[in-house]
């Protein structure tokens, strides 16, 4: 996994992005720069993990499909750091594109990387079944990633129930990772009923993930993260629900379901999504 992550950096930065080449001073390296910077590469590594354990010879076809999702994530957080949203100076420890150039260019950077990743898809050397179902899963899960973003930031500062916060939390940050497991088991070839299994296991490692994310931004530190810590007080999390050692421990638990669950699944998923799961 270590390698591929590595080679897919390689492929990333190597990008061709004169699609937007133009006389706008700077709008073609805004639009990329971010994607570039860095970030975790978590959502490609899930979908890495089910296609080397299934159908290695693809690896390489699907580094498109990698960069479509880690494309589209980047959009959401360079929508999510805008003064109408969280407000946010700094990500993966750059300054955020609203920052270093302004708002204008940091939203359009984001509505070409959502559409942008589409084309990827479409362009990609996948058959055309199998690119539909790609898009399909994408733009589910960016669909309910928007709509978490609405519901997270319109409840900002009013304290909801934990049944509302967990459909924030599914909605805005797991329903994209468990696209990225499911279109690996999209292109793996695998059975209708182990790509839902893959989905189902990704909401559920979602909301592990943005629990851990929300501690992380009570606990951590900025130069760790690359991002402001104490950004998100004002919302409705588990830690600010819960408090801080009760959203540790349900992060814990839900950690421990999910090692128990990957025992379910096949013996060479397992293993890769375990590594990954341990690393978090
Ligand atoms: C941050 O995502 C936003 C959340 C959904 C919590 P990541 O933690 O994956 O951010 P990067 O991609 O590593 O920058
Ligand atoms: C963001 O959640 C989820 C997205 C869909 C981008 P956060 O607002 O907690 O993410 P960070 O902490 O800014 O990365
Ligand atoms: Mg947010
Ligand atoms: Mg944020
Ligand atoms: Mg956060």
């Amino acid at each position: 996994m270590k390698e591929i992550l590595a080679e897919f950096e390689d492929f990333l930065k190597a990008h061709d992005t004169s699609i937007f080449h133009s006389f706008h001073p700077y709008f073609q390296n805004a639009f990329w720069e971010m994607v570039v910077n860095g970030g975790k590469r978590f959502r490609p590594s899930l979908l890495f993990s089910v296609i080397l354990a299934n159908k290695k010879e693809k690896i390489k076809d699907s580094f498109n499909i990698a960069l479509a999702i880690e494309v589209l994530h980047t959009y959401s957080l360079i929508h999510d750091d805008l003064p109408a949203m969280d407000n946010s100076p700094l990500r993966r420890s750059h300054p955020t594109l609203h920052i270093k150039y302004d708002e204008t260019s940091a939203i359009l950077s984001g509505d070409a990387l959502n559409t942008y990743s589409f084309y990827l898809i479409s362009n990609s050397r996948f058959n055309d079944k199998t690119k539909i179902a790609l898009i399909k899963s994408l733009s589910f899960g960016a669909l309910k990633m928007v709509l978490g973003q609405a519901c997270d930031c319109y409840f900002e500062n009013k304290i909801l129930q934990k049944n509302e916060v967990d459909f924030i939390h599914t909605n805005k940050t797991a329903a994209l990772i468990a696209s990225s497991l499911e279109m690996g088991g999209i292109i793996a070839e695998l059975t209708d009923k182990e790509i839902q299994n893959l989905h189902k296991f990704g909401m559920k490692l979602g909301l592990f993930f943005q629990i851990r994310d929300d501690v992380i931004d009570a606990t951590s530190k900025e130069a760790t993260e690359g991002k402001p810590i104490n950004n998100d007080t004002n919302k409705n999390s588990y830690v600010n629900l819960l408090g801080i050692e009760k959203a540790k421990k349900a992060k814990d638990e839900l950690k421990n379901d999910l090692l128990l669950e990957l025992q379910n699944m096949q013996e060479n998923i397992q293993e890769n999504l375990q590594q990954i799961l341990q690393s978090y």
